[in-house]
C-alpha cells in the first residue's frame, strides 16, 4: 500500500492505459481522480475500479484542452479529495494522415490535447505539487515522439513536444523535489491500436525484438515505479517501454 492516502490525478482514464494506471494506484491505497472527456466513460471506469477498491476512485469529465475547465476541475479536486501528490498526463488522441492531406483541425486537435493538455494540467496542479513531499509528474509520450512515423506528423510533434516539456519542467521543479519523467510506450494493446488492420499489426510485431504488443499493465507498472519512493533520484528521463523496438 505504498500510495496510501496519496492523491493521484490521471488524465485520459476513461479506458485503456489511463484506466489501468488509475487501477494500479487504487490497488496500492491511493485516492484517484479519473479525468476523461466523457462523463459516461470516466464514470464507468471509476465505478469499475471502486467495485474492487471501494471508495478509491472519483470521475471528473472535462476536456483537458480547455484551460479554464482544467483550472475549475483542479479546484474541485482540491476541495473534494485534497492536495494532489501525483499527476499522470496520459490523455492522448490521434488524427492520422499524410501531411499532404492533413487538415488544420487534425493538427490542432492533436496538439491541443496531447501537448497543451499537459501544459494546462501542470499549470493547474503545480502549487499543491510544489508544496507536497515527493511529488511526481509522469507524462505518457510515445516512441513515435522519438523516432517519428509517416502519417503521424501531428502526433509525433505532440509527443516530441511533450518530451521537451517534461525535461524543461523537470529542471524548473527540481528545486522543490518534484520529479518529472516521460514514458514512451511502444505498441500497446488498447482501443487505439485495435483500429490497426491485422497486416499492419503483423508488420509492426516483426520490428519488435520481444515479438508482441505490450499490455496496459506494462505501462501502469512503470508509472507506479516512477511514482514510488524508489524512483526519487530519477528526473527528466524518457523511459521507452516498447519491447526493445527503439533500442
Ligand atoms: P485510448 O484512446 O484508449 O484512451 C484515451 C483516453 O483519453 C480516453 O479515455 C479519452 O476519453 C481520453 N481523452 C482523449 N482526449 C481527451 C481530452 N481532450 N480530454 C480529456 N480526456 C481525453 O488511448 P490509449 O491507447 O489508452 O493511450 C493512452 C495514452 O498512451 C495516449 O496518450 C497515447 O498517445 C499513449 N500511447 C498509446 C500507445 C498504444 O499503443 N496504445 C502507444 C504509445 C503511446
Amino acid at each position: 500500500m505504498q500510495f496510501k492516502d496519496k492523491i493521484v490525478v490521471v488524465t485520459g482514464a476513461g479506458r485503456g492505459i489511463g484506466q489501468e494506471i488509475a487501477r494500479a494506484f487504487a490497488s496500492q491505497g491511493a485516492k484517484v481522480a479519473l479525468i476523461s472527456r466523457s462523463e459516461s466513460s470516466c464514470g464507468s471506469a471509476a465505478e469499475d475500479i471502486n467495485k474492487t477498491f471501494p471508495g478509491s476512485s472519483t470521475a471528473y469529465a472535462i476536456d483537458i484542452a480547455n484551460h479554464d475547465a482544467v483550472q475549475d476541475v483542479a479546484k474541485k479536486i482540491a476541495a473534494e479529495l485534497g492536495a494532489v501528490n501525483i499527476l499522470v498526463n496520459n490523455a492522448g488522441v490521434t488524427r492520422d494522415g499524410l501531411l499532404m492531406r492533413m487538415k488544420e483541425e487534425d493538427w490542432d486537435t492533436v496538439l491541443d490535447t496531447n501537448l497543451k493538455g499537459a501544459f494546462n494540467t501542470v499549470k493547474a496542479f503545480m502549487r499543491p505539487l510544489m508544496k507536497g513531499e515527493n511529488s511526481r509528474i509522469i507524462n505518457i509520450a510515445s516512441v513515435i515522439g522519438l523516432i517519428g512515423n509517416a502519417g503521424q506528423a501531428n502526433y509525433s510533434a505532440s509527443k516530441a513536444g511533450l518530451i521537451g516539456f517534461t525535461k524543461a519542467i523537470a529542471r524548473e521543479l527540481a528545486g522543490r523535489a518534484v520529479t518529472c519523467n516521460a514514458i514512451a510506450p511502444g505498441f500497446i494493446t488498447t482501443d487505439m491500436t485495435g483500429e490497426l488492420p491485422d497486416n499492419v499489426k503483423e508488420a509492426i510485431i516483426g520490428k519488435i525484438p520481444l515479438a508482441s504488443f505490450g499490455n496496459t499493465s506494462d505501462i501502469a507498472e512503470t508509472v507506479t515505479f516512477l511514482a514510488s519512493p524508489a524512483a526519487r533520484y530519477i528526473t527528466g528521463q524518457v523511459l521507452a517501454v516498447d519491447g526493445g523496438m527503439t533500442m
